[in-house]
């Protein structure tokens, strides 16, 4: 168990479906920070289930990348868009767990990226994903979009949740997040949960630097 600062972590849930298996995934990680980062905060945002979700599939002018960064989040005109800015700031941190759907991303967790440009700036992230074989797809396709194209921070570490057969075809049998075969991945979420807490207090140091 480590002592760390009191940080806010958001996880994204990046699945499209109501009988969703992300969901459960996310439970088991929770419950991993709880148990190596007790002092740090989680936030968990399903993309189509919490307050302000879904967010509106169309992008307004003036687009974000050209909004001024000082003016966020009041420089969106839709309120959902602000009250997504406002979170996504609130945050030291993100996890993205990601379900691979057909070798890429949900659509609405690419556009509730799009959304928003300066806000992922230099933002600590990890990102889990999940599918049949570990949803190494959609790892592939998440690490350019948001290292090279929204300038986040990546934990170097990959999570890569198999989904077993049987949770992929009946809503009734869906993860929960509690079960036996998720043990295999403890030793993996330890290393990339401490390597997110290196990145966050990299980044916490930077901030202090630039006030000074
Ligand atoms: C539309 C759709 C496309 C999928 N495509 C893939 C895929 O390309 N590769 C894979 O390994 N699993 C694929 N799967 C399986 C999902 O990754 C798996 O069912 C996972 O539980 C999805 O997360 P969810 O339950 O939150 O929707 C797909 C599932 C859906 C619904």
């Amino acid at each position: 168990m480590s002592s760390s600062p009191p940080y806010k972590v958001g996880v994204i849930i990046g699945s499209a479906r109501h009988s969703s298996n992300t969901i459960g995934y996310c439970t088991y990680l929770t419950s991993r920070i709880a148990h190596h980062h007790p002092s740090i905060t989680v936030e968990t945002i399903d993309l189509i289930n919490s307050p302000g979700h879904p967010l509106p599939f169309l992008i307004s002018d003036p687009y974000p990348s050209t909004q001024p960064p000082t003016t966020l989040p009041s420089a969106y005109a839709d309120p959902a868009i602000r009250s997504w800015s406002a979170k996504i700031l609130s945050f030291d941190g993100l996890i993205v767990l990601a379900p691979q759907y057909n070798w890429g991303c949900s659509a609405t967790l690419k556009n509730a990226l799009d959304q928003l440009y300066h806000e992922w700036n230099g933002m600590p992230t990890m990102i889990a994903s999940l599918g049949s074989r570990g949803g190494n797809k959609v790892q592939d396709q998440l690490r350019p979009m948001l290292q090279g194209g929204l300038h986040m921070t990546l934990v170097e570490g990959r999570l890569e949740f198999k989904v077993p057969r049987e949770y992929m075809h009946s809503p009734e049998g869906r993860v929960k997040g509690d079960e036996e075969f998720l043990k295999v991945y403890d030793g993996t979420v330890e290393e990339v949960l401490g390597e997110l807490v290196i990145l966050m207090e990299s980044r916490g140091m930077l901030k202090e630097e630039r006030k000074a």
